[in-house]
C-alpha cells in the first residue's frame, strides 16, 4: 500500500441488524459504496436512515451483521484487540456533540489519543500544539474545553482527530449543532485538511448545504439503503430519486408558491437550470426582442457547486401559440435543462 493510495474505504454488501426484544431493527441493507483516497464523500439521509451506523463501521465502533467494511483493503469488522486499535489510529472521528473532556485543558484533550498510544507527555503536548495551530486555536491550549464556544469546541475535536495523522477522517453531523457562519468556517477547515494532507473525509449529515459546500461525491440513503449516488454537481442538476430531489430543493428551491402557480400555471411556464457558461447568455432579452414573446421572470437564483456556477430561472412566456413554441425551441437549443413547471 503506497502512501498515495492510503485512505480507500469500501462497503461491500454491508447489512446491520440490531436485536429489539424478539424482533429486530434493520439499520443497513446491502450497502455498496467505494470512497476513493483523498476524496470528500458525503452521505445524506433523514433521521434513522442508517448514516451513523454506516460511518461507525469504518472505525470499528460497529460491526456489520453481514458484508465487509474495508479500509485500505483491511476488513475492519474482522479485527479485534490490538490490530483493531492500530487500524483505529489511522481513522479520526468528529461528532455533533464534540465529545471533549470539559474539565481538561484543550491541549490535553488533543494530546489524549497520543497519550493512550504511549507517546510521552512532552511529545504528545508538542504535537497537540502543532494541530491546535492548524485549526486556529494556538492561543487556547491552556483553557478548559468548557470555556470554549461550540465552534471552538469543534475545532478542538478536529485537532484531536488529527493528532495521530489519520488517512481517513469521519464526521458524523459535525456541524449540526453550529450556527451557519460557524458551520461555514468548520467546512472550510475540513476542506483545508483534505487539500493539505490528502485525507479522505467521509461526512454524514441531513443538511444538503453541507454536502454542497464540502463534498465531491454524495450518496443518498433511505431506510438502510443507498438509493442514489453521484458527483455533487450531477446530483444537484439531475437528481434521480424523489428523496434526492427533496434534499436538493432545500438548497435550490424548485417550485413556486401554490398561490403563484394557481395564477400563472399552464402553458409556457418553464424552469431553466443553467450551468457555467449558460448562466451568462442574455436569454430573456433574446426571447423578447428575437422571438417576440412576453417574459415574466418569476424566480431566479444562482449558487456555486464544486467550483461550478449553477443558476436557475422560472419564467412564464406568453404570446401567440407559434411564438411560444418558437421560444421553447430557442431555449432548448441554448440550455441543457429545460422543463415544464407543473402543479
Ligand atoms: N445501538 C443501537 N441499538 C438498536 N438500534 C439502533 C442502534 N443504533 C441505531 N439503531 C437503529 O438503526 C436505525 C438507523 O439508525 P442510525 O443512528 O444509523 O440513523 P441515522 O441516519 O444516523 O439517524 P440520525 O440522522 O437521527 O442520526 C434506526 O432505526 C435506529 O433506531
Ligand atoms: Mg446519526
Amino acid at each position: 500500500m503506497s502512501a498515495d493510495s492510503a485512505g480507500l474505504i469500501e462497503f461491500d454488501d454491508v447489512a446491520k441488524t440490531y436485536p429489539r426484544g424478539a424482533a429486530e431493527t434493520v439499520a443497513l441493507r446491502g450497502v455498496r459504496l467505494r470512497v476513493e483516497p483523498g476524496r470528500v464523500f458525503g452521505v445524506i439521509g433523514y433521521s434513522g436512515a442508517g448514516k451513523s451506523t454506516l460511518i461507525r463501521m469504518v472505525n470499528g465502533i460497529e460491526r456489520p451483521t453481514s458484508g465487509r467494511v474495508l479500509v485500505d483493503g483491511i476488513d475492519i469488522g474482522g479485527l479485534r484487540g490490538r490490530p483493531l486499535r492500530d487500524a483505529q489510529k489511522r481513522t479520526g472521528m468528529i461528532f455533533q456533540q464534540f465529545n471533549l473532556l470539559e474539565t481538561v485543558s484543550v491541549r490535553d484533550n488533543v494530546a489524549m489519543p497520543l497519550r493512550l498510544d504511549g507517546v510521552s507527555r512532552a511529545a504528545a503536548r508538542a504535537r497537540a500544539d502543532e494541530v491546535l495551530e492548524f485549526v486556529g486555536l494556538s492561543d487556547k491550549g491552556d483553557r478548559h474545553a468548557a470555556e470554549l464556544s461550540g465552534g471552538q469546541k469543534q475545532r478542538v475535536g478536529i485537532a484531536r482527530s488529527l493528532a495521530r495523522n489519520p488517512r481517513v477522517l469521519l464526521a458524523d453531523e459535525a456541524t449540526s449543532a453550529l450556527d451557519p457562519t460557524t458551520t461555514a468556517q468548520i467546512i472550510e477547515l475540513l476542506r483545508s485538511i483534505n487539500r493539505e494532507y490528502g485525507t479522505t473525509i467521509l461526512v454524514v449529515t441531513h443538511e444538503m448545504d453541507v454536502i454542497k459546500d464540502l463534498a465531491d461525491e454524495v450518496a443518498v440513503m433511505a431506510d438502510g439503503r443507498v438509493v442514489e449516488q453521484g458527483t455533487v454537481l450531477d446530483t444537484f442538476v439531475r437528481p434521480r430519486t424523489a428523496i434526492a430531489r427533496d434534499f436538493v430543493t432545500t438548497v435550490v428551491p424548485q417550485g413556486l408558491p401554490d398561490r403563484v402557480l394557481a395564477h400563472v400555471g399552464g402553458e409556457g411556464l418553464w424552469r431553466l437550470l443553467l450551468v457555467d457558461d449558460e448562466v451568462t447568455q442574455p436569454l430573456v432579452s433574446d426571447l423578447i426582442t428575437g422571438i417576440g414573446v412576453s417574459v415574466n421572470m418569476l424566480h431566479a437564483d444562482m449558487t456555486e457547486i464544486q467550483e461550478h456556477t449553477v443558476g436557475q430561472m422560472i419564467i412564464k412566456v406568453t404570446g401567440e401559440a407559434d411564438r411560444v413554441a418558437a421560444a421553447r425551441a430557442f431555449l432548448a437549443e441554448r440550455v441543457e435543462h429545460l422543463e415544464d413547471v407543473v402543479r
